[in-house]
């Protein structure tokens, strides 16, 4: 397997067997950062990590991640850079692809990374955009496989807005590795029909399945992951919030949903979560709506079965796989 050159924008345009293979990569990183071994391989290099939308987990893993490997990075926020006000995409990624070994980018519409990526010359990552969230798929599936020793036949249902990024990207991962995913939501929240056909494609190839119900008792019946994320993404205008609390709530993650799931069932979130009010959004949402938690109530949030910090942990691990693999694994021509 060699993926040197290659960019990293969606899962897909990888095969199961490449994906596995950054999932091996990333554990083996796991246990030498874990084992305290050095893994300085790209000393001289440099990254460049554009955010046009906030993040911790995201732009944290990169850094770190970086610095790990021996490279520097620089941090461009929105307004501390050019990019799209007064320079291109596509002129951004001349200028860049000429000073740094590869580029990560998030932000809005996908068509923005893959023009980025056409321009650059060097691997380009994409760190989250309205349609895909790949990276966090990679940590997802490595800390699934880390807790049920497997991926192929693990039931998982995904709950809440199943049309945005991360609802996509996890029908994606799950219809290439053989897994059984369900979108449980409000059917105005089904993710987009094309999408959909070319997941079943995918999935009649691995063994897996796609469902879409609005049924929630039926979907979650001994499921083995269930997930969710926020119900109203980065970028999106608040005046949504009041129709998806109405379209989402009977979506929300409760004991009752985790105990119908079993209790070998774990709970996973991209996160940030808002799961009580301790947030500035949260409070605001919260006293607006009479409401005291959103997408997952706390008790689901603070269980056993949760395993959502786990999954933070391993964003790092397995960024740093794909840029390992993008930029050219040692000794590998
Ligand atoms: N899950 C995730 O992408 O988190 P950040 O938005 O904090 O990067
Ligand atoms: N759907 C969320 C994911 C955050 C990691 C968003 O786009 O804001």
């Amino acid at each position: 397997m060699n993926l040197k050159g290659r960019n990293f924008l969606t899962l897909k345009d990888y095969t199961p067997e490449e994906i596995v293979y950054l999932l091996d990569l990333a554990a083996d990183l796991k246990a030498k950062k874990k084992n305290g071994e050095l893994h300085e391989y790209y000393k001289g290099k440099n990254i460049a990590l554009i955010f046009e939308k906030t993040s911790t987990r995201t732009r944290c893993a990169f850094e770190v991640a970086a610095h790990d490997l021996g490279m520097g990075s620089t941090y461009l926020e929105p307004a501390s850079s050019q990019i799209g006000k007064k320079e291109s995409i596509a002129d951004t990624a001349r200028v860049l692809g000429r000073m740094y070994d590869g580029i990560e980018y998030r932000g809005f519409g996908q068509e923005i990374v893959e023009e980025l990526a056409k321009d650059a010359g060097v691997p380009v990552w994409n760190g989250l955009t309205n349609e895909y969230h790949p990276t966090q798929m990679l940590a997802d599936m490595l800390t699934i496989r880390e807790h049920f020793g497997g991926l192929k036949g693990i039931r998982l249902v995904y709950m809440g807005d199943a049309r945005y990024n991360m609802g996509n990207s996890l029908m994606i991962a799950c219809a290439k590795l053989g897994m059984h995913f369900t979108a449980c939501t409000n059917k105005k929240y089904f993710p987009n029909e094309a999408l959909v056909k070319q997941c079943r494609e995918y999935a009649e190839k691995s063994g897996g399945t796609i469902v879409l119900t609005e049924d929630v008792e039926s979907a979650t019946k001994n499921v083995d992951v269930v997930y969710t994320d926020v119900w109203v993404s980065m970028g999106e205008p608040d005046e949504v919030w009041e129709e998806r609390i109405h379209d989402l709530t009977p979506y929300k993650v409760t004991k009752q949903v985790m105990r119908n799931a079993g209790q070998n069932a774990i709970f996973l979130h991209c996160l940030p979560a808002f799961h009580d009010l301790n947030t500035k959004i949260g409070k605001g949402i919260g006293e607006k709506f009479q409401i005291s938690d959103m997408e997952v109530t706390d008790e689901v949030f603070e269980s056993a079965q949760s395993k959502v910090f786990e999954e933070a942990e391993n964003r790092m691990h397995t960024i740093k796989a794909v840029m390992v693999a993008t930029l050219g694994e040692p000794g590998k021509e």
